[in-house]
């Protein structure tokens, strides 16, 4: 039998992921990977469409490799690369900038709001043909589900424009891919700032936990996250929540229910709480470090991994890619 395949992918732009990422992201690809044929990349041409140092780039896309790696997920059951050492990506997003409607991509509100903030000199037309090329790296794959954030909900909608406008023009060619949207449940907010959700761009990182910080670094950020002064462990986002967030990262980490996690700490405070919480993290991540930081420590053996997961990304994104420029006379 043959899995449904799976798409999806991360910038590398920050030298560690945050909690976030890893609950709202990581967590559920590493469920998914025995369910499906997944492809997982790290998207640095989507990392160039702003301007980033040749160095760093380097760095942080290789940790953000080892990261993932390093979180479970499995580089010989899935299909693990960097987005740019599969060439096809940018070709195939080339001849869907050729059936993109200019206004199309102008009503795509991540491009709206971000190039409002660097003003449009700034702006490069990299960043306007993102969500192309992320349609690309989709259909590449022949993508049946694509798990996203919810802010990335308009570009898979553009991917599957793209899909069917590219198959009624020149011939059955691309699978149309679905959403599959992150639960709320999965949304992490910052523990300095608990309306925002924790994001590398914040501010301060006082309120991220980053996959590697030292234990004693997640403790103080646990211990000094924003509460209310209520002094009740209990969850409600509207109205508590520093405390709705602190147990949605130990649910989600745990595996264990949100009331379940109410009645322990039922009479106790909430620096009891953070406490327990501050354990939790400190066990998922200890051995999630390790690993990362001894791949990192060992590049040969990345280079490895990475080498022939691009080779097995290759030989799939190389058919599809013919397959499309024969049907359009190329
Ligand atoms: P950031 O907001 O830090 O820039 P990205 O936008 O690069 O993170 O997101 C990478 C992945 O992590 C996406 O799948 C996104 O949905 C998920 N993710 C990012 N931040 C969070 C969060 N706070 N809670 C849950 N998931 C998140
Ligand atoms: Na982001």
């Amino acid at each position: 039998t043959t899995l449904p395949r799976l798409y999806s992918g991360m910038q590398p732009s920050a030298d560690s992921l945050h909690l976030g990422n890893y609950i709202g992201a990581l967590l559920q690809w590493k469920e998914l990977q025995s369910t499906h044929d997944a492809f997982f990349s790290v998207v640095d041409l989507h990392a160039i469409t702003v301007a980033q140092d040749p160095a760093e780039l380097r760095e942080k896309t290789r940790r953000t490799a080892a990261q993932y790696i390093a979180a479970g997920i499995d580089p010989s059951a899935s299909t693990l690369y960097v987005q740019s050492h599969v060439p096809a990506h940018a070709q195939l997003a080339w001849i869907l900038n050729t059936i993109t409607g200019f206004g199309e991509a102008s009503r795509m509100t991540q491009f709206k709001d971000k190039s409002a903030k660097q003003g449009a000199e700034a702006t490069s037309v990299g960043l306007f043909a993102y969500p192309v090329l992320m349609a690309a790296d989709i259909l590449l794959f022949d993508a049946e589900v694509v798990p996203v954030g919810d802010d990335q909900r308009q570009h898979v909608e553009l991917t599957r424009d793209l899909a069917e406008r590219f198959n009624g023009r020149f011939g059955p060619t691309f699978v149309v891919p679905q959403a599959m949207i992150l639960k709320d449940s999965a949304r992490i907010y910052d523990l300095q700032n608990p309306e925002s959700k924790m994001s590398k761009s914040a501010e301060s990182g006082a309120g991220i936990i980053w996959m590697l910080d030292e234990p004693e670094v997640t403790r103080k950020k646990i211990m000094r996250a924003v509460t209310d002064t209520d002094g009740v462990v209990s969850f409600d986002r509207a109205g508590k929540p520093g405390i709705s967030n602190l147990l949605s990262i130990y649910s989600a980490l745990s595996g264990r229910t949100i009331e379940s996690i109410e009645v322990e700490y039922e009479g106790k405070g909430y620096g009891d709480f953070k406490k327990g919480l501050v354990e939790v993290v400190v066990e998922e991540f200890a051995p999630v470090r390790k690993r990362a930081l001894d791949l990192l420590a060992d590049p040969g053996e990345l280079d490895r991994i990475l080498a022939t997961n691009a080779q097995r990304a290759s030989e799939v994104a190389e058919g599809t890619l013919e397959k499309a420029y024969d049907r359009i006379g190329l």
